[in-house]
């Protein structure tokens, strides 16, 4: 079981045997679209901000979309987007640490936005931001990996995500105005997929420094720390460093 299917799987524990209804994935990927086809909506829209992963999601899942469900590339800083429509669930799944790409300064704005189309449930996973500094070996190269994949974002001019602690949500959905029924975190094992994963964006990042001689030594960087960050997992397994979290709320 992967660490996203734990946390899902807590999700559908919490919602126990209430029904699903009409579902909204407020911020979409393929991940927390499986989980949503093993669910029994009534209806799902699933919403992302990028038309090319809408695309390519509409591909992928042809043969699993049913004709009351939609895929749609929208922004939620359009005041017009689905207006009008609510849903019984609302999923909002690292989406506040991706809005940052998308519509940057809105994230005080999501969660008041998101309201009118919750009718029972809004259900959000998190990242907590990493600290700048880790008092662990393990957690000092999950932080340094974390800070040369976005090193490397920003040297190629694009936008970095921005995650933000539950503390910070709980408290922005209580002024948008809904009451917080559970929040939980969940400590998180980073293996070789992240690692691996993490530093292959930070690879994809290289073509598009401006810097060519910066470009080949940072892929340099990259590779070594790999080596030193897989070793170090070689010799004492998974990291265990930070949390993700899920919160349940429910519109008042
Ligand atoms: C990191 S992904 C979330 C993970 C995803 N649920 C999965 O299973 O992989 C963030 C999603 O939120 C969408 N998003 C971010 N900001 C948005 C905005 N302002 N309006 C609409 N969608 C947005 C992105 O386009 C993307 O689909």
């Amino acid at each position: 079981m992967t660490a996203q299917d734990a946390l899902f799987g807590r999700l559908a524990s919490w919602h126990g045997l209430s029904p699903w209804g009409r579902f909204l994935d407020a911020g979409t990927g393929d991940h927390s679209l499986q989980w949503i086809l093993g669910l029994e909506t009534s209806a799902w829209t699933a919403v992302t901000g990028a038309p090319d992963r809408a695309a390519g999601m509409r591909q992928r899942f042809a043969r699993r979309i049913r004709p009351q469900d939609q895929i749609v590339a929208g922004n939620w800083s359009d005041p017009s987007f689905l207006e009008g429509q609510v849903f019984d669930v609302v999923l909002a799944d690292y989406l506040i640490g991706a809005l940052e790409g998308f519509a940057p300064y809105f994230q005080d704005k999501i969660l008041p936005r998101l309201r009118p189309h919750v009718s029972q449930a809004l259900y959000v996973v998190g990242l907590d931001p990493f600290p700048p500094r880790a008092k662990t070996d393990g957690g000092a190269l999950i932080v340094e990996i974390a800070r040369l994949r976005d090193a490397c974002i920003l040297m190629a001019g694009h936008q970095c995500y921005r995650e933000y602690p539950m503390e910070w949500v709980s408290r922005h959905l209580e002024i948008a105005g809904f009451e917080v029924e559970r929040q939980e975190r969940m400590p998180i094992l980073y293996g070789d997929r992240f690692i691996k994963g993490q530093l292959a964006v930070a690879r994809r990042k290289l073509p598009y420094f401006k810097d060519k001689a910066l470009a080949q030594s940072m892929g340099r960087h990259i590779d070594t720390l790999q080596a030193r960050a897989l070793e170090h997992l070689g010799r004492h397994g998974r990291i265990r460093f930070g949390a993700d979290y899920t919160i349940k709320a429910r519109p008042v």
